[in-house]
């Protein structure tokens, strides 16, 4: 028995091979069956005539509901009119197990039913194209920061303390201590930078955010370089160049996929750099002529996010927003101390922030005054302030949430369908 995967079954033309996997489909017509076959790599039509199995095996076959599990053994040729371009001729079959009436069906389902059987709906088309572009963006991405000299430096989940604010963390037990699931690799990634100069760090990352929205995970994915040496600009540079490179290589790579998500091409076709660079004032001043009532002070919400990011047809920067409105270890701009050297990028087509970032506060005075001012305590972040007790350098970083970028390229309404399990505020099943 040779065994083929569907997503190469063409090399196997004109041989007898064996797919192993699921019945997608099955259609009657009489003295013949056409059974659709999942392997997981893709779907393969089986044909099985009552000549070729006889009246028995026929029977067994057309008994078959969708899910079951099946081997179809057959030989392979072409046909243009077949899904994939290649059809089997079914002359034996095993049944794993028949299975029970299975619950999504063909027919339209709502989310909240879609979600509770996320495990099962993981095995849809749809489902598919969307987790394997993100499986390209991964690997686009690691081969982007390989590629240039990073090196891949993994940050802790559990943390003594608060990276990104204390209204978001997860507390738990830490045996007779208190930890707090990461919030973002980024203080970590700030000390193996100074070790190895350019590092990444790539995992889950925590927000106990109370936002019921369209971009909000409880758990989500985030890529975080850190360089010593850079500067806020080096950062949008790299950034720019990073999504330029991953968004091509998707492209290149998923085509089908996007293909069937119906994703229009052309907006990601424009994804090239330089991209354009607004600072907060001037993002504030478009709001304003938008009709958004902000003043300077305010920080963006999703729907002030997007009205800025249609102004543009690729990503944009917004830099330099207020000191308060960002987290305790931002650089102040020292032409302008009010703001800090930050910058988000946002998505096009409604998507908003996609990536936070920008240089660090490098003096150790400063940063203890900013740990005062947002209440963080000193004793957790020691190993911290020692980063600018020895050798302290200017750095930057960002972080790129990988989901939101998913849910972009996809084109996708929410983001809930870009995480294999997605977390979210009032689900944490299955
Ligand atoms: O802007 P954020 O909070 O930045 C940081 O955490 C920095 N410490 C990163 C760094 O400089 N190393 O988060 C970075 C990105 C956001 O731009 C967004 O894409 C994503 O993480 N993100 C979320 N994605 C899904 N659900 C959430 N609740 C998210 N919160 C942030
Ligand atoms: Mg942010």
């Amino acid at each position: 028995m040779s065994v083929a995967y569907v997503d190469e079954i063409g090399k196997h033309e004109g041989s007898e091979v064996t797919v192993r996997g699921w019945v997608y489909n099955l259609r009657l017509g009489g003295k013949i069956a056409f059974l659709l076959v999942r392997d997981g790599t893709g779907i393969v039509q089986a044909v099985a005539s009552k000549a070729d199995v006889g009246d028995e095996r026929f029977a067994a076959l057309a008994a078959l509901t969708q899910e079951s599990s099946l081997c179809v053994t057959g030989s392979v040729r072409k046909d243009s009119r077949a899904p994939g371009g290649y059809e089997m001729s079914i002359r034996d079959f095993s049944v794993g197990q028949i299975a029970e009436e299975y619950p999504i069906t063909p027919k339209e389902h709502g989310t909240a039913f879609l979600m509770e059987h996320r495990h099962l709906w993981l095995r849809s088309s749809r489902q598919h194209a969307i987790l394997r572009v993100r499986a390209t963006l991964v690997s686009a991405l690691r081969d982007f920061f390989d590629s240039r000299g990073f090196l891949l430096v993994d940050a802790p989940i559990f943390t003594p303390a608060a990276c990104e604010g204390t209204t978001t963390l997860f507390q738990t037990a830490y045996f007779d201590d208190t930890a707090y699931l990461t919030q973002s690799g980024q203080l970590y990634n700030e000390a193996t930078a100074m070790a190895f100069g350019k590092v990444y760090c790539f995992g889950p990352t925590f927000r106990a955010e109370k936002s019921k929205t369209r971009r909000h995970l409880m758990e989500f994915w985030m890529l975080e370089p850190e360089i010593a040496y850079a500067t806020l600009e080096d950062v949008m540079a790299l950034e720019e160049e990073m999504l330029e490179a991953v968004v091509a290589r998707v492209l290149a790579d998923r085509l089908p996929e996007l293909t069937l998500l119906e994703r229009p091409l052309d907006p990601l076709r424009a994804v090239r750099r330089p991209f354009p660079r607004i600072t907060y004032g001037e993002a504030i001043e478009i709001l304003n002529k938008k009709g958004a009532p902000l003043k300077w002070g305010d920080d963006f919400g999703g729907d002030d996010e997007t009205l800025l990011a249609e102004e543009f047809d690729r990503p944009v920067f917004v830099h330099r927003y207020p000191v308060e409105c960002k987290a305790f270890y931002m650089q102040p701009d020292p032409e302008d101390p009010r703001v800090a050297l930050g910058a988000d990028c946002l998505a096009p087509e409604g998507y908003g922030e996609i990536t936070g970032g920008g240089q660090r506060i490098h003096d150790l005075a400063l940063l203890d005054k900013r740990l005062v001012q947002h209440g963080l305590p000193r004793e957790a972040f020691e190993w911290y302030r020692d980063l600018r007790r020895y050798g302290s350098v200017p750095h930057s970083g960002f972080g790129l949430g990988l989901e939101r970028l998913v849910a972009w390229v996809c084109k996708l309404p929410h983001v809930r369908e870009t995480i294999p399990f997605p977390r979210m505020l009032y689900r944490i099943y299955p």
